[in-house]
């Protein structure tokens, strides 16, 4: 289907996150053509879209993005620019970070560095969450990756890598400081890697610093430092990124406390199906673009070669097909939910297999973290002063208005 309208790009700024999705149900259809900045693009949604759109090589990221939203997220050189062998090769990489015993070290950091970063600050405790989380999950992100905590000021490191992800959708001054800062970011970066290779520094083995230094393309080569670096930076960045997701957490144990009552008495049955319940219901990334590699047609729709694609991820979340009363929070959905049975439903990270496609290689430690973010903020003790912790769905990434404020007041049994 083709909208009749010229181009939609103020009805989508307007709408934000449920542009697609409020069109969709409203024409009864998973498929639409419109125009964005004069561009024509198809928006598509549903569990079959995301199959699609996740099948292999079908669609490439490369030019799908303007160029300052590239540079601020995953960059040139990058995994996400990567298809076929060099993409599958590279995202093994990736994945070798993410298993079991890495995701252990990485849930007790979080909660080593939350109790040294709450314990540093000055009492009263009035804490904006979505601050503090951020600053805990970069501290986390630098030591877990392999990277001397004593190599950085962590809170400059923190504000730029915010930096990336608040300015990626502005257009002008913000947007270009950020871009500059994060070259900043990435020389350091490359520095850390070239200390790597010169013996200088010995990451343990299995840290990102010491994979991404030592791994090598198809014909043998070291990735070059500036790559490399902006993988390593690939690992930073988004780790923080779950300060947004902990925010989101926080609301939920807020509005629902029989959840907080029941994690804080220990009861952790449903603590897995409340994290999946956070990320499927709030709003984070809306949307993923990706151009057409090689014509093919679906739902009656010819897409051809460099056709611009944007997968509804927003809309697939909240997809009355797929998830009974979808703007229900409701974790009981997800509980023995099987992943392998439904890779294209909880999209929010991507859809289909992760070491065959783009999917996001972060899942693991995005639940693992918001697991021990959860357990923190059940038991600790504190109060929630009046506020504004309505989400505006017209913003790119959005967050509560207040950026959820608290006062801290203990946690049972310590005298902190
Ligand atoms: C904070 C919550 C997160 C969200 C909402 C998120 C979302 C996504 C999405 C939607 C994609 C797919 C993009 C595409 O198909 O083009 C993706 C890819 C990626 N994510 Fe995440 N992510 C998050 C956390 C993480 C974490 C914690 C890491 C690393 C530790 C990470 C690393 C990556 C990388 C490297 C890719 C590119 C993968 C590829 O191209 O094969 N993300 N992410």
């Amino acid at each position: 289907m083709s909208l009749r309208r010229f181009d939609s790009t103020v009805p989508f700024l307007r709408e934000g996150y449920a542009f697609a999705s409020s069109l969709c149900d409203t024409w009864d259809t998973d498929i639409f053509t419109t125009r964005m900045l004069l561009q024509p693009v198809t928006f598509i949604r549903g569990e079959e879209a995301a199959g699609l759109f996740y099948d292999g090589d079908r669609f490439t990221r490369e030019a799908s993005v303007p160029p300052n939203v590239q540079h601020l997220l995953q960059d040139k050189g990058s995994v996400q620019a990567l298809k076929g062998e060099d993409h599958h090769r590279r995202k093994a990489a990736f994945l070798s970070l993410m298993d079991g015993d890495a995701m252990r070290r990485l849930g007790d950091l979080f909660d080593e560095e939350w109790a040294d970063t709450l314990g540093a600050l000055p009492g009263p405790r009035r804490i904006v969450l979505h601050d503090f989380a951020r600053e805990v999950l970069t501290r986390t992100a630098v030591r877990w990756a392999g990277v001397p905590p004593e190599s950085t000021d962590v809170r400059r490191l923190t504000n730029e890598l915010g930096m990336m992800i608040e300015n990626v959708a502005k257009f002008g001054p913000a947007n270009w400081y950020a871009q500059l800062r994060r070259r900043g970011t990435e020389k350091w970066a490359a520095g850390l890697i070239e200390q790597v290779r010169a013996g200088e520094l010995d990451p343990s083995p299995g840290t990102a610093l010491s994979v991404f230094a030592h791994h090598t393309d198809f014909t043998g080569e070291r990735l070059s430092a500036e790559v490399a670096a902006v993988e390593l930076v690939n690992i930073l960045r988004p780790i923080l990124a779950v300060a947004r997701f902990i925010v989101f957490a926080a609301v939920a144990l807020t509005h629902h406390p029989q959840w907080r009552d029941a994690f804080a008495a220990g009861d952790e049955r449903d603590l897995e199906p409340f994290v999946q319940e956070v990320r499927r219901y709030y709003p984070f990334f809306p949307a993923v673009p990706g151009r057409v590699n090689e014509p093919f047609s679906w739902n009656e729709h010819r897409f051809d070669r460099n056709d611009l694609v944007i997968l509804d991820i927003y809309g697939t979340c909240h997809d009355r097909r797929l998830w009974d009363d979808p703007y229900s929070f409701r974790p009981e959905r997800f509980r023995g939910f099987s992943w392998d049975e439904h890779p294209n439903t909880l999209i929010a990270q991507g859809a289909g297999r992760h070491s065959e496609n783009h999917r996001c290689p972060g899942e693991w430690s995005t639940v693992e973290l918001l697991k021990h973010a959860v357990r923190q903020l059940a038991s600790s003790t504190m109060t929630i002063p009046a506020q504004d912790l309505s989400i505006p769905l017209n913003r790119f990434p959005t967050l509560p208005r207040s950026g959820f404020v608290f006062h801290y007041t203990g946690q049972p049994g310590s005298d902190i």
